[in-house]
């Protein structure tokens, strides 16, 4: 196959992807295990039966992103690993989201578990070669006046993932990030049904609905890809039917 010529092809490769129970996360991980990959998914359940969705072919792993010794541990848990994918996150709602300690809870979640897994698995990544595709949002760029914890958590993920794509890149680790649009998942099924909420969502997004998890898929396969974006880090490519564009 000729450079640049991609397709994906993760045999052999292993893939971790945090929050890959559902949603997001869990399309994402389906999209590298159909590419071949073996791939470990984390949620905050006990096991992988107390899903609703068949996550039989996947590795499962218990985690919270609270839980400092936890996320150490599974860091050295993975025998090896080719791509990370840092998709767990979550946000407080209502008056809930503007308290101190919700605000603190919500950027260790979103923010500060990211590093420290990304920081214990760097050896790993760097022996091989491998790839970080984090998750941003469109609160990476603009205010989240409902949301200030998820928001500067948010931003801050489209920084580090600038920050750590230079810090590694000598290390053969690239470090990308997909920013998505308003996407169809359990996180945003309540503002789904508040329609003052939901209406202008889908007046300012030029596509004109909501995305879907699968819609993620394609992206996180580009930008973990040698082949595809082998000259690609420090990047956060919104995937959001047009809603940054305007
Ligand atoms: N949906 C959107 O419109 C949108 C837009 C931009 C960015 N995002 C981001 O996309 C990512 C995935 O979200 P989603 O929309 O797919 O939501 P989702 O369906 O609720 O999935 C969230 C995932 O994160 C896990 N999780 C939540 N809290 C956790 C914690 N404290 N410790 C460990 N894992 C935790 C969940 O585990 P359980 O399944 O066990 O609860 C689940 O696997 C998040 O980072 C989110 O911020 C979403």
């Amino acid at each position: 196959m000729a450079e640049g010529t991609a397709r994906f092809d993760y045999s052999g490769k292993a893939v971790l992807v945090t929050g890959g129970s559902s949603g997001i996360g869990l399309a994402i991980a389906r999209g590298f295990l159909g590419a071949g990959a073996e791939v470990t998914i984390t949620g905050t359940k006990g096991g992988a039966a107390d899903y609703p969705d068949d996550l039989s072919a996947f590795t499962f792993r218990q985690l919270d992103m609270r839980d400092n010794p936890a996320l150490e541990a599974l860091a050295a848990e993975v025998p090896r690993l080719d791509v990370l994918v840092n998709n767990a996150g979550t946000t407080f709602r209502g008056a809930e989201a503007l308290l101190p300690e919700n605000v603190e809870a919500t950027i260790q979640i979103n923010l500060n578990a990211v590093y420290r897994l990304s920081h214990a698995l760097h050896p790993k990544l760097k022996d091989s070669g491998g790839a970080i595709v984090n998750i941003a949002s469109m609160t990476s760029y603009f205010g989240s006046p409902r949301v200030p914890g998820y928001g500067a958590s948010k931003a801050a993920i489209l920084q580090l993932t600038k920050t750590l794509g230079a810090l590694w890149a000598p290390d053969g680790i690239r470090v990308n990030a997909i920013a998505p649009g308003w996407i169809d998942t359990k996180l945003t099924a309540p503002i789904q049904q508040i329609e003052a909420i939901e209406r202008p969502i889908i007046e300012r997004t030029p596509m004109g609905r909501w995305g879907r998890p699968e819609e993620m898929a394609g992206t996180a396969l580009f930008l973990a890809s040698d082949q595809a974006a082998g000259f690609v880090t420090g990047v956060t490519i919104p995937v959001d039917g047009g809603f940054s564009a305007i």
